[in-house]
């Protein structure tokens, strides 16, 4: 029988080489289906959309299944709820400028401190309108490695005030890879919001780090706003934007043009079209993530793959525990259910560029070191790591194979003797 990891990669040319792509929370390698769509548009409907010849009307059609794969992928209610965008940092500076004339100058935002595209935006905004900026911090989980962090709801809630206004946190974390129960932390701190009388509270969920992982549900978790980056789904490079249909008509002011009538549709928050073969590009993820296994669902596809990712995981973190306390890793080091394999970590006595030269060295594997945007939470590490050399970080998904990661452990070996 064919692995579930051997379907994937049949859809991946560049695996063929023999190349360990391990960088994938940096972007992931794209799906031929979305490359040949990419392809297709391009040198067939490359139009101007939205006139009523035959070619434009084709080529409207195939934007439209953009919007329809990203709802999908989010299990959004609509695809009017959908706007794309260059990239998520680019979505969501563009959602906190157009919340500003809805936010009170007294009113407060939380913020969880890591990738910087979920952080700046609401620092500026704060900034510019003089509100208040919380911080929730993660906690560690294991006494014995001060970088063993994790967020923790009981930390949230004493954040949460009357005027809450914002709360914008990361649903996995691009450096801890660890997943944060999305549904009860909307729960406990929209419930907290209301006993305290606040006036209107929204949730914004950075899903960048982990649409890859897990099945996203903008529905279930009752969020407002969410985003990943397709390029970090087996995809092009291009974001999708989640806003709810409620905060649309009543939070959100349009970045459109005036003459323009998107009132209700996520075109509101799109300035200008977005690249048109990036969006019909990026429906074939949903179709590629669908046809990995036999029953055909998102749902199916994100179970089989996270039983194939854990498995990964574990030999990696394994192996890096083996080293405890001379490796310390950066997140969880256990493999629980929530574990993803993004895993950071840092060696006592080797710069992090060093270790992973290791890896350049052999030509054949790569995996980076830095700060990955998390400039902040990097940057407030305790005790502190320099902020340019950072941590060493694997990011495997469901197409990497045990034997990628053994030859990634041989190299590292190498290093750490
Ligand atoms: C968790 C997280 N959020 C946001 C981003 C920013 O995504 P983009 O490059 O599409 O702006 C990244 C990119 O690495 C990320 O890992």
């Amino acid at each position: 029988m064919t692995s579930f990891q051997d379907t994937a990669r049949v859809y991946f040319p560049a695996l063929r080489s023999g190349f360990v792509f391990a960088d994938n929370a940096g972007g992931s390698q794209c799906t031929k289906l979305v490359a040949e769509r990419i392809f297709d548009y391009l040198l067939n409907t490359n139009v101007q959309p939205g006139a009523d010849y035959p070619i434009s009307v084709e080529s409207t059609r195939c934007i439209a299944a953009g919007p329809v794969a990203a709802a999908e992928l989010f299990n959004a209610a609509s695809p009017d709820e959908i706007v794309f965008g260059a990239t998520s940092t680019m979505n969501l500076e563009n959602l906190a400028r157009s919340l500003e004339k809805d936010i009170l100058d007294d009113e407060e935002i939380v913020v969880t401190g890591e990738h910087e595209a979920n952080v700046g935006p609401w620092k500026k905004l704060a900034a510019r309108k003089g509100l208040t900026l919380k911080h929730w911090r993660p906690r560690t989980t294991d006494p014995s490695n001060p970088y063993s962090l994790t967020l923790d709801v009981e930390d949230l809630l004493p954040l949460i005030s009357a005027k809450t206004r914002i709360v914008a946190f990361v649903a996995c974390s691009n450096i801890l890879g660890s997943i944060v129960p999305v549904k009860a932390i909307v729960t406990a701190a929209r419930s907290r919001a209301v006993e305290l009388g606040v006036r209107k509270i929204e949730f914004s969920v950075d899903c960048v780090a982990y649409a890859p992982h897990r099945r996203m549900n903008v529905q279930d978790w009752d969020v407002d706003y969410a985003v990943f980056s397709f390029y970090k789904l087996f995809g092009p490079h291009i974001s999708a934007l989640y806003a709810r249909a409620a905060s649309l008509r009543s939070s959100i002011s349009a970045l459109t043009h005036h003459f323009l009538s998107v009132d209700t549709v996520g075109y509101k928050l799109q300035p200008g079209g977005p690249g048109y073969e990036l969006v019909y590009g990026a429906a074939g993820v949903p179709t590629y993530l669908k046809g990995l296994t036999p029953a055909g669902t998102l749902e199916a596809t994100f179970i089989a793959s996270a039983v194939h990712e854990h498995v990964l995981s574990e030999r990696l973190l394994g192996f890096l525990r083996g080293y405890a306390p001379r490796v310390l890793i950066v997140g969880d080091p256990l493999n629980g259910s929530s574990r993803v394999p993004t895993i950071s970590f840092v060696v006592k006595g080797i710069l992090s560029r060093d270790v992973v030269r290791a890896c350049d060295e052999t030509g054949t594997i790569g995996i980076r070191y830095g700060h990955f945007y998390a400039y902040t939470f990097i940057n407030e590490l305790d005790p502190k790591i320099d902020i340019q050399d950072g941590v060493v970080r694997v990011s495997l998904v469901h197409y990497n194979t045990l034997e990628e990661v053994d030859r990634i452990i041989i190299a590292l070996r190498g290093v750490l003797g």
